[in-house]
């Protein structure tokens, strides 16, 4: 890139979506350069529910970026949620070709090929094919094999996939906003970008982006993602509970969770009261602030357990030694960090999105982490070709899948 390069994230979520402009200089910065934000009523748990809705959104959320931007959108970086979405590691294996025995480019291709050869449900679609590392003639730990004379080449890659029909509604509601698809990434390694450090990933690190229907988690070890996977519940759920257990409208719920609400239950005094209305009252009822916190820690408590057992499935034995990054709207509620280091009995903290400079007003939160990730994302992970996109948004899921699997070759 000799010039700057303008790329755009469309982030849409579970309570919002966002539309964020970016310019990338040839030093390989990024300046937000104008951004648009709307609430989303028309996606439920992270997959499109309603897609009028959705594109009346999505299309909002473009309009207010194009004008503060001044911008035309043409194409966006699209992430994709749900807990359709799955994961696993796969090895691919090849001998290198040639006579002079030295590892090329087609020699990697190939083996991301054979890795990539995984038995995937006719109703499923690979989306991400991430290497790992390779393993050159049984020397593990190589990051960048061309080059290097070898006989046997093997990668070891991280596969995400997800449903067909989930990421065809998706790319429905971008594609109706009258807006092209560069690529469609997972949140979760989207919120990675913008809030993990490389130490962090090298040493072992979980980051769960906790939404408003979802929890995105990524396990990151040896400096890669080893496991993706997304939870069904969020900050939605919390807000439910609250509702329900203090018979109020969602709405006052919500509000009350905001600026009330902890998840650690033992910062609250017992004689620390809290006036609510009660449906049905109108004058309103005083609680103990300990009740609300209740709630909320055994929610919380919930996820965090899910978080624990997914660490488990990703074969990481123990607590990751960089612990777990909370990010997402979710990761504003009080308490969240004390409650973490107490289930999960690893360091915790909270991140909002980093790396990304420019007009940034409401977007340095932690709900905007998947976001500006998103344009991280584009930035890092340049495509060799753009050419087929039009085709992929189309729905035609092998360019798209060609383009993931052209830039996973090379980690980083
Ligand atoms: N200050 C706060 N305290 C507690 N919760 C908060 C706060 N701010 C936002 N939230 C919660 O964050 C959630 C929304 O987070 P976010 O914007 O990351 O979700 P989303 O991206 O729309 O959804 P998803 O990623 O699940 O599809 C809501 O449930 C909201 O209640
Ligand atoms: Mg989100």
């Amino acid at each position: 890139m000799d010039r700057e390069t303008v790329l755009v994230a469309i982030d849409a979520g579970s309570t919002k979506v966002a539309t964020v402009v970016g310019e990338v200089t040839p030093m390989g910065d990024v300046n937000v350069i104008g951004y648009g934000i709307a609430p989303l009523a028309g996606m439920k748990k992270g997959m499109v529910a309603n897609i009028e809705q959705t594109v009346a959104s999505i299309s909002s959320s473009i309009e207010k970026a194009e004008r503060l931007s001044g911008y035309k959108i043409g194409s966006a970086f699209v992430n994709l949620g749900g807990s359709h979405i799955s994961s696993q590691n796969s090895r691919g294996v090849v001998a290198v070709s040639g006579s002079r025995r030295e590892v090329s480019r087609e020699d990697v291709a190939r083996a991301m090929e054979a890795a990539r050869a995984v038995q995937v449900p006719a109703n499923r679609q690979v989306v991400h094919v991430v290497a790992r590392g390779y393993i050159v003639d049984g020397q593990d730990g190589i990051k960048d094999p061309v080059g290097m004379s070898a006989v046997r080449l093997e990668v070891e890659t991280h596969i995400v996939a997800g449903a067909t029909t989930s990421i065809q509604n998706l790319t429905k509601c971008v594609t109706n906003s009258g807006v092209q698809i560069d690529e469609v990434v997972v949140s979760s390694l989207a919120a990675a970008e913008a809030t993990l450090t490389d130490t962090e990933k090298d040493l072992g690190v979980v980051i769960a982006d906790i939404g408003g229907g979802t929890t995105d988690i990524a396990v990151f070890t040896d400096g890669a993602v080893s496991h993706t996977a997304v939870l069904p519940v969020g900050g939605i759920n919390v807000t439910n509970d609250v509702a329900i257990g203090l018979r109020t409208s969602l709405n006052l719920a919500e509000e009350i969770k905001v600026k009330n609400g902890t998840a650690n239950v033992a910062e609250v005094q017992p004689e620390e009261l809290l006036n609510v209305s009660m449906l049905g009252d109108a004058g309103g009822q005083t609680i103990q602030r300990r009740r609300l916190a209740e709630i909320i820690e055994a929610r919380m408590r919930e996820l965090y357990d899910m978080i624990r057992a997914e660490i488990e499935r990703s074969g990481h034995a123990g607590p990751l030694p960089a612990g777990i990054v909370l990010t997402g709207g979710g990761a504003k509620l009080a308490g969240v960090t004390e409650l973490a280091r107490d289930v999960l009995e690893m360091p915790v903290r909270v991140a909002g999105p980093e790396g990304v400079g420019g007009l940034m007003d409401q977007l340095a939160s932690p709900a905007f982490s998947t976001s500006l990730g998103l344009l991280l994302w584009g930035a890092h992970h340049p495509a060799s070709d753009l050419s087929g996109y039009a085709a992929a948004s189309e729905g035609d899921a092998g360019v798209g899948r060609l383009m993931g699997w052209l830039r996973g070759l090379f980690p980083g």
